[in-house]
């Protein structure tokens, strides 16, 4: 059977969604070399501890092992992407999305295996998508490299121990971030209108992640030429400052931004130092994030003047959610709206569109 999915492929973590299962699955963009590892407990959740080989013929090196996600955020050999990386070359990008897909035909599609069967088979059809800029040059490109047979087999990770599962990726159906964001919230499930000022409207977004920043311009759900544009500025490159700050000031190293941002969106801001030692980090926090706010907000402030056609700007991705209060605060009289759970709306868009796209040609 094929599945249709949408996976937003993000420098921060890969969210993906699959159709019939509203839960999304959320890894963070970050992998390591693997190695036999002592266990002295093992994890409660395969997602702790994702230990993969991973095959495909797209990547250079076409077999190796790696820990993803939380397990490699707390190696010290471990990487996340920088902004020269380019997601839709990137190796690292792909290993994480198939570990994946992988991870949600085995715990989503097809629970347990038939009597005989070692290997998973899964098929999919997905939706994903580029920044703005990356978009015109790469999407063929990103396309060719998802398309195709994939293997995964997990290691060490619990309840998955040696399973392996082929991933035959169909189709993939590329559009661009934000836009699809927007085509998110203006559509019900079933494809219909949900709200026309979105839908019929000229619509800003200013879709911030981890390390860019898109604003496409929206009007009647076509995505605007001249004036949708991006930047390659994230919210790493703050967290990152506040990472050799704290450093700096405490002599507490964070081992990823992963690790940073997770006591962030839990309000944990003070750290253990070294002996017995707290130390409070929340006021380097606000001066990196204010700092951020204040450069989105004159960035929003700018593309509207230069395109006044704009009847309402939506702040979008993780960046809004992290920064939404200091974002508030610089904005003054500029009205902006934010959504819940705002780092979704893409993903979601990527399914709503993949399946709008398969619907209208041949069915899946
Ligand atoms: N509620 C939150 N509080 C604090 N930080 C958050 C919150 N939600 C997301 N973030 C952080 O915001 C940043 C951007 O997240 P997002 O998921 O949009 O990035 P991404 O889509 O992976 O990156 P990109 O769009 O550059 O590929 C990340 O560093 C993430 O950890
Ligand atoms: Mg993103």
């Amino acid at each position: 059977m094929i599945k249709l999915a949408g996976i937003d492929i993000g420098n921060d973590s890969v969210k993906l969604v699959v159709s019939g299962s509203n839960e999304p699955i959320i890894i963070p963009s970050i992998v390591s070399p693997g190695y036999e590892r002592h266990i002295l407990q093992e994890e409660d959740a395969p997602l702790k501890a994702l230990d993969v080989m991973v095959y495909s013929p797209k990547l250079h090196k076409k077999s190796q092992r790696y820990f993803v996600g939380l397990l490699a955020s707390e190696d010290q050999d471990n990487a996340e992407l920088e902004e020269t990386d380019n997601k839709a070359t990137s190796d690292q990008a792909l290993i994480v999305a198939l570990t994946a897909l992988a991870y949600a035909s085995v715990t989503n599609v097809a629970q347990g295996l038939q009597p005989g069967e070692t290997v998973d088979q899964v098929e999919y059809v997905i939706g994903t998508g580029l920044p703005v800029r990356t978009y015109a040059r790469y999407h063929q490109t990103f396309e060719e490299r998802l398309v195709g047979e994939h293997e995964v087999t997990f290691l060490s990770t619990p309840k998955l121990r040696g399973r392996t599962v082929r991933v035959n990726i169909r189709r993939a159906i590329v559009s661009i971030e934000g836009a699809a964001a927007l085509f998110h919230m203006a559509t019900h499930e079933n494809l219909q209108v949900r709200d026309e000022e979105l839908y019929y409207g000229c619509i800003g977004i200013c879709e911030m992640g981890a390390l860019t920043t898109d604003f496409p311009v929206v009007k009647r759900m076509s995505i605007d030429n001249q004036f949708s544009t991006g930047e390659q500025l994230g919210l790493a490159s703050y967290l990152d400052s506040i990472i050799r700050d704290v450093e700096d000031q405490f002599g507490y190293r964070f081992p990823s931004r992963t690790k940073l941002t997770q006591r962030i969106r839990r309000g944990e801001f003070i750290i253990q130092r070294v002996g017995e030692g707290q130390a409070d980090i929340r006021p380097i926090v606000d001066i990196y994030f204010g700092r951020a706010a204040q450069k989105i907000v004159d960035l929003i402030r700018k593309r509207w003047k230069k395109y006044p056609d704009i009847q309402c700007f939506y702040v979008l991705g993780g960046g809004a959610a992290a920064l939404k209060s200091y974002i508030l605060e610089s904005a003054e009289n500029m009205r902006l709206r934010f959504v819940d759970d705002s780092e979704l709306q893409n993903v979601y868009g990527y399914l709503k569109l993949a399946r709008n796209k398969t619907t209208q040609s041949e069915p899946v």
